[in-house]
């Protein structure tokens, strides 16, 4: 018997990805192609049954209406032009207080946080609060995939897939009144279970803040997985922010309430350091950071040092919201 390798999407360059994927909806490309098993994890970039994803979230078995969420459709509007950052090192470096402060652990720790019968409560300045059910809101909202990269502000990047939708397809849902200004993001609050948070003197729950129209931007995503799966608790299941122009900090995980204020509240970072975490925390080479150079980054997996681009590269996307 061949074996015959096929390198997976994240392995290849942009230029390399399948452009009929393109234009289709990949699940529907590779039932119309016959392609299933090896193919299927080569060209939708990863497949359900991909052992290196599932490493990572061993106490996920998809649910029927997962199945048919994962992957979702690309949107091709956001290029990238480095090498996908592979699973297994996204996965194993990771950010999140509330579990470690040592990034190899947090995926060990992250699993005790129970992400089913997750609600996500919206409220403050709108027309109609809700509180969504996580399994609601994955059947209400338009989910695509976004190769974004992601800049962290102690000079690691990567780039990874997302899946999610638009913020601003959940805020039109419950209708942003004239005066909402900002809109706060809250993580859960389970010092029991998230061993960071018995640090008292630390404002949690994790919290951030954008003004109204940069949550409104285009490319403001709520993610709901990564990889072409849910996302690992890890990277912050059931449901994260993502701002890739802004620095990894303002990324917040596990969103539990969104609240649209006319004042800009105070952040979790900014407040335990306002030197070192700014509060609006654009990437930007030219602001200098007491303990990490801004000028360069080094991408995770390879090492490789790259310049830092100004709003990491999406000025186009989001230059406007700074003139
Ligand atoms: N969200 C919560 N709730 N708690 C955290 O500690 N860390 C942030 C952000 N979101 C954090 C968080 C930081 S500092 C970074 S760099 C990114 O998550 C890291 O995301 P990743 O682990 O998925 O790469």
């Amino acid at each position: 018997m061949t074996h015959i390798h096929i390198p997976k999407g994240w392995e290849l360059p942009e230029s390399d990805i399948t452009p009929e994927s393109m234009f289709l909806n990949r699940r529907d490309f590779l039932k119309a192609a016959g392609f299933l098993g090896a193919a299927t994890v080569a060209l939708a970039g990863c497949a359900p049954g991909d052992p290196e994803v599932l490493e990572h979230r061993p106490e996920a078995n998809l649910t029927p209406l997962e199945k048919t969420l994962y992957p979702a459709r690309r949107n091709l509007e956001y290029k990238i032009d480095r090498k996908v950052t592979p699973p297994r090192v996204a996965g194993n470096y990771n950010n999140y207080y509330e579990f470690s402060e040592t990034k190899e652990d947090v995926g060990h720790h992250a699993r005790a946080l129970p992400t089913q019968n997750w609600t996500l409560e919206v409220e403050g300045l709108v027309n109609k609060p809700q509180t969504f059910a996580m399994e609601d809101l994955l059947k209400l909202m338009p989910l695509e995939e976004r190769f974004y990269r992601m800049r962290c502000v102690e000079a690691w990047a990567m780039v990874v897939p997302w899946t999610g939708f638009p913020l601003k397809a959940l805020l039109d849902k419950v209708e942003p009144q004239s005066t909402a200004k900002y809109v706060e993001f809250n993580s859960f609050y389970m010092p029991f279970t998230a061993q960071g948070q018995l640090a008292f003197w630390q404002p949690w729950p994790y919290s951030e803040v954008l003004s109204i129209q940069e949550a409104m931007n285009e490319m403001t995503l709520m993610a709901t997985g990564i990889y072409g799966h849910p996302l690992p608790k890890q990277h912050g299941a059931p449901l994260r922010l993502v701002v890739p122009w802004k620095y990894g900090f303002k990324s917040i995980k596990a969103v539990a309430r969104i609240r649209l204020t006319d004042y800009g509240p105070p952040t979790f970072w900014n407040t335990v350091l306002p030197s070192e975490y700014g509060y609006v925390a654009n990437v930007n080479p030219n602001v200098p950071h007491p303990r990490w150079p801004q000028t360069k980054e080094k991408m995770l997996g390879t090492g490789e040092e790259l310049y830092t681009q100004m709003h990491n590269g999406y000025g186009d996307f989001v230059g406007d919201l700074y003139l």
